[in-house]
């Protein structure tokens, strides 16, 4: 299983490294276009597999995709990510350029690559791959509700005094401070639903924390998070690897799917070495059906700023 991440910042070198903790691939290539720098972060990650326990292969290079040949899976980290007080649909005028480079690139070298979309806005670069390359719709994928549904057990887990691992929740809808829906009716502790312990007023504050969880961290750190992301993405590729079938909210091409059409957006999906296996329509109340359309407005209206 060989696996490239291009963008070897914070989120992709995180994402690296939880694959090879992980140690399912046998191989990941981490590439950057500034000289060395993946190289270094490779090598300085290989310098931990006594330590960490792993024996994936991790190798840097300098912006050449001929070392990424024949990837199984493919991340796209790359772009710049947002400043305190930016929103992600403003990083859309550089990154969409570079992912559709960078995708274009991947292709070329392993055709029968699953591409995962990270950089940001995310919904519409994922859409901008779809409209630029000739892969078919399971194999382009968004990461953007796997890391809002950690943010959101975090935050649940916050109000209930519980364990995580006590927790559940997902997250749909568009990968945007504003358009995230925390599906709060459906969220449990340990298999009972939260509403059972928390009022829905302290559940309503779970739900805004956890949209703006993202700009949280922007501004406490001064750039966008990593060590989620890079953990999120790094869940997805082992549901890859692996064949596990395992639910994800993930960003994907809508067909008619919760009647929606012409977009990526953040919806459950089974992701197995197929990329998407299915788009799982799950029931939802009218109030969650509206959230889900308004978000989906504000994404086409992110995407009508794509010079396609
Ligand atoms: C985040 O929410 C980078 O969009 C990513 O942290």
């Amino acid at each position: 299983m060989k696996v490239t991440v291009v963008g070897a910042g914070a989120v992709g070198a995180s994402c690296a490294e939880y694959i090879a903790i992980k140690n399912f691939a046998s191989e990941v290539v981490l590439l950057d276009i500034k000289k060395d720098y993946a190289e270094g972060k490779a090598m300085d990650l290989m310098q931990t597999a006594s330590l960490n326990g792993f024996d994936t292969k991790i190798t840097g290079s300098t912006n050449d995709y001929a070392k990424t040949a024949g990837s199984d899976i493919a991340v796209i980290t790359s772009g710049i990510p947002r400043k305190p007080g930016m929103t992600r649909e403003e990083l859309i005028g550089i990154n969409a350029g570079i992912v559709k480079e960078v995708s274009s690139n991947i292709i070329k070298h392993s055709p029968d690559v699953i591409i995962i979309v990270v950089s940001n806005p995310m919904d519409t670069m994922t859409y901008l791959v779809h409209k630029t390359t000739n892969l078919p719709k399971n194999r382009i994928i968004g990461m953007g509700g796997a890391l809002d549904s950690a943010r959101f057990k975090y935050r649940l887990a916050e109000a209930l005094e519980a364990p995580i691992s006590d927790v559940d929740g997902m997250v749909i809808g568009g990968h945007s401070d504003k358009g995230m829906v925390p599906l709060t009716r459906l969220a449990t502790r340990n298999s009972v639903l939260v509403s059972e312990f928390i009022s829905d007023e302290r559940l309503n504050q779970v739900a805004a924390d956890t949209k703006v969880g993202g700009a949280t961290l922007t501004k406490m750190l001064g750039t966008s998070a990593w060590y989620a992301p890079g953990a999120a993405v790094s869940g997805l590729v082992q549901a890859i690897a692996c064949d596990q079938k395992k639910m994800f909210p993930c960003s994907t091409l809508l067909e008619g799917e919760y009647g929606l059409n012409d977009l990526c957006i953040g919806t459950p999906v089974l992701l197995g070495k197929n990329g998407i296996e299915k788009v799982v329509e799950i029931e939802l109340d009218e109030n969650e059906k509206k959230q889900l359309h308004e978000s989906a407005e504000g994404v086409k209206k992110t995407n009508g700023l794509l010079d396609l």
